[in-house]
């Protein structure tokens, strides 16, 4: 097997590190106990903790197989965790990737989501080696095209009714970064 890149990460009022079972329920009820937040993030609605808790189990089999990028955002002032975030959609062959991020709703707007991204980001860059990154994001999701922007990801293109939510189609926009 290939040499496991996964690192925990720190910044300064952020740890950044592997989601464990027992984070579970944090992160249920910072984030996922509530889908008109994350309707957008690409993840179908959980209905209830347990469902939620069945998918962090599957976690530590991912970190296992090695090089899964998954990151827990602890803010290290409350011990508690607040978001995560996610390098995915690798493209081995031709050097990219895209990227998610979600934090919890009585935690924005306090720059915890840049301060948490940008040190993704430059561990993609300068740990991975890749050459571009990508974000894919709902042209309504303001507050995530806000973030892309002041990370000086560049638009680059309208993925026309890409994002099926319910019934209703959503157009995509395309953010990008380079490696310098
Ligand atoms: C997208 C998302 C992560 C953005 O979170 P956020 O809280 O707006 O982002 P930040 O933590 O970086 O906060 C930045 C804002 O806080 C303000 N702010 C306040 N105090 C700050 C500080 N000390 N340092 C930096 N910024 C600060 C900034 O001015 C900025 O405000 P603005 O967005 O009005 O310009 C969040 O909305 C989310 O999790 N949404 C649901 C999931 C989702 O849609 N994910 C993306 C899918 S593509």
């Amino acid at each position: 097997m290939k040499e496991d890149k996964f690192k925990e990460l720190e910044t300064k009022q952020l740890l950044l590190r592997k989601i464990n079972d027992e984070d579970a329920k944090m992160l249920f009820d910072n984030i996922f106990n509530n889908f008109d937040y994350y309707k957008f993030y690409y993840q179908l609605p959980f209905n209830s903790f347990e469902e939620y808790q069945q998918l962090v189990f599957k976690y530590k089999n991912w970190y296992a197989n090695g090089n899964h990028f998954r990151w827990g955002i602890v803010e290290k002032a409350s011990g508690e965790m607040i978001g995560l975030m996610q390098i995915h959609s690798k493209d081995e062959l031709n050097n990219n990737c895209k990227i998610g991020y979600i934090i919890g709703y009585h935690y924005n707007k306090k720059g915890y989501a840049r301060e948490a991204v940008k040190e993704m980001i430059t561990f993609a860059f300068n740990v991975i080696g890749y050459h571009r990154i990508e974000a894919e994001i709902v042209e309504e999701n303001v507050n995530s095209i806000k973030l892309a922007e002041s990370l000086g990801m560049h638009f680059e293109s309208t993925k026309q009714e890409s994002y099926k939510l319910g019934n209703q189609y959503y157009n995509q926009k395309v953010y990008t970064l380079l490696k310098k």
